[in-house]
């Protein structure tokens, strides 16, 4: 281990995270009754220049009446480049003492950002004498904020996630997509040609770079690292495979735009029984290679290790936590 320790930070479910778009009143009691561990309610880009204020009264008023059943709640606020973001960070907080878990800053750019909307909430928890400590979630979704990304995760001690915010990055870079959040057909690699002069052409995950380099920031700061939309909510597998792959490569949970896909996110990011059962059997074969002296040990023809016991670890802690028996 390096002599530096990270601290993993509070530690919550983000397995799914819906977003709920202040402008729509009749979300609110939908959402608090759903599955999703974490709702952030958003005055950002799912609600028309126009709508704004009212949205944000919307907001207060719902942090304030709706019972939210115990879930985390976060507020989306709009860029620091708009002029609404410090009204929904003074209103909400002074409206709303309390109520809320977590503010997501959207497009965040730069470290300088993030000390910003900090400077202000903790100006705000003074003056309302609110004890309970906001925490912060920052969508990296532009080349600048993908640049900066180690900086921005570092930057405020409130830092909990980080959010992979594809349909913006997608724009910021110019990149080409066809669905938010999905594959691209022109992203594959063809094969070379075989005996018979037959090709083919695979498909790749044109998120991979930016997604890992998004995962590494954020663990290297013990941030939770977030995937964001997955757009055409019709498409269960297609998201799945998307939510896999996040999970594959460190993530610890994806954002449904629609109710739909809350349960997919769930079950992706949850250990499933099967995961539970043999993530017990690898701790008692360590413990059972420890009273042998052993360090290393084989289960079922594969090595396991002291990384393995951490990651057994980690997800009967989860399965615990979700009231799955261990
Ligand atoms: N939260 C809670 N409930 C929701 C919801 C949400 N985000 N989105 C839809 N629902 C509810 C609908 O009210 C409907 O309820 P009902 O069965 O009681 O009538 C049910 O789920 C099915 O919804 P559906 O009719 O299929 O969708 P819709 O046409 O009402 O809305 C979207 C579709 C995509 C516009 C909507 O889901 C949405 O606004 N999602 C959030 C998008 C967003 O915030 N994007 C920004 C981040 S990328
Ligand atoms: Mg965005």
């Amino acid at each position: 281990m390096s002599f530096t320790i990270v601290e993993p930070v509070t530690s919550r479910l983000n397995r799914s995270e819906l977003a709920v778009p202040c402008s729509r009143v009749e979300l609110f009691e939908k959402a608090a009754k759903g599955a999703a561990d974490v709702i952030f309610l958003d005055l950002e880009d799912a609600v028309a220049p126009d709508d704004k204020e009212r949205a944000r009264k919307n907001c207060i008023q719902a942090l304030n009446d709706v019972d939210w059943r115990g879930k985390t709640i976060s507020l989306r606020v709009n860029g620091l480049d708009t002029h609404w973001m410090y009204r929904d960070v003074v209103d909400v907080l002074e409206g709303a003492p309390g109520k809320l878990d977590l503010i997501m800053i959207p497009k965040a750019g730069t470290a300088a950002d993030i000390y910003a909307v900090d400077m202000l909430v903790t100006q705000i928890e003074a003056a309302t004498k609110v004890t309970k400590r906001i925490g912060f979630e920052m969508i990296i979704e532009t080349a600048l904020g993908m640049q900066n990304v180690d900086a921005i995760a570092g930057a405020s001690k409130r830092n909990e996630s980080l959010h992979f915010g594809v349909a913006d990055y997608a724009a910021s870079t110019k990149a080409k997509t066809v669905n938010i959040g999905g594959p691209h057909p022109q992203y594959g690699v063809l094969t070379d040609k075989d005996a018979d002069g037959k090709r083919d052409y695979f498909w790749g995950d044109v998120w991979h770079y930016a997604l890992s380099r998004m995962v590494v920031a954020a663990r290297a700061h013990g941030l939770r690292p977030i995937d964001g939309p997955f757009g055409d909510f019709s498409d269960a597998d297609g998201f799945r495979a998307q939510a896999n792959r996040a999970a594959v490569l460190g993530c610890e949970g994806k954002w449904a735009i629609h109710p739909s896909q809350i349960g997919l996110a769930n079950e992706v990011f949850g250990p499933s029984a099967a995961e539970v059962a043999n993530a017990k059997r690898i701790l008692d074969a360590m413990l059972a290679a420890q009273r042998e002296g052993k360090g290393a040990v084989a289960l079922d023809g594969k090595l396991i290790d002291n990384a393995s016991i951490k990651q057994a670890q980690v997800l009967l802690n989860m399965a615990q936590r979700l009231g799955m028996a261990v």
